[in-house]
């Protein structure tokens, strides 16, 4: 992952994480989602009148984030892993990342997210963007593909299929999420750097 992320400022994982614990991860998500406590994503604007409007124009997610103080075991493995992964990074391409932050995420049928950066103007701390995808009988007629551009406007597809982890350096990559056609669920964190 660190020498495709020097090389080209992205990395495709297939197999960080079993298969196992992908599913248990999936089941997680579901147990929460079940218990009602996902919320509508933002996009910087206030949740109501026009900023609910641009919100709805821009991205149709719902999110729950993860807290290292109350995760359950199962995210605790989770969040374990990433901080090896921050820890790998950092050691071999002395990123100085310190915080992480995550957030469960699930789109439904007919959800997107439009293209955009994950750094703000008034806020560039996130260095690199993960999502690890937790679809583990996604088609590739269900759509939802993540697509990341390149600064010269190329660009690369990545399905959301149960296993597969995305990272890229957040200042550099314009990305969207193409409109799915089914349920689609994953995991989105931000390696940070402290300011
Ligand atoms: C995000 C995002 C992409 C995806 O949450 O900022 O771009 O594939 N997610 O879910
Ligand atoms: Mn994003």
């Amino acid at each position: 992952m660190a020498e495709q992320l020097e090389a080209t400022g992205k990395f495709i994982d297939l197999d960080f994480f079993s298969r196992e614990l992908i599913l248990e991860i999936r089941a997680d998500l579901e147990r929460i989602q079940a218990e009602g406590t996902f919320v509508r994503a933002g996009t910087g604007q206030s949740g109501q009148g026009k900023g609910r409007e641009v919100r709805d124009q821009v991205r149709r997610d719902e999110i729950h984030w993860l807290e290292d103080a109350i995760a359950n075991p199962i995210q605790k493995i989770l969040l374990g892993k990433i901080e090896d992964l921050k820890n790998t990074l950092n050691r071999t391409l002395y990123l100085g990342l310190s915080e992480f932050e995550g957030h469960y995420a699930a789109y439904p049928s007919g959800g997107f997210y439009k293209r955009h950066l994950d750094c703000f103007k008034e806020d560039d701390a996130r260095i690199i963007s993960l999502i690890l995808y937790l679809n583990p009988d996604w088609k590739s007629s269900d759509g939802g593909r993540l697509r990341i551009y390149d600064l010269d406007s190329t660009h690369v597809d990545v399905d959301p299929v149960a296993g597969t982890l995305v990272g890229f350096l957040s200042r550099e990559h314009e990305h969207e999420v193409l409109i799915s056609h089914a349920d689609r669920y994953g995991f989105a964190g931000w390696f940070k750097t402290q300011r």
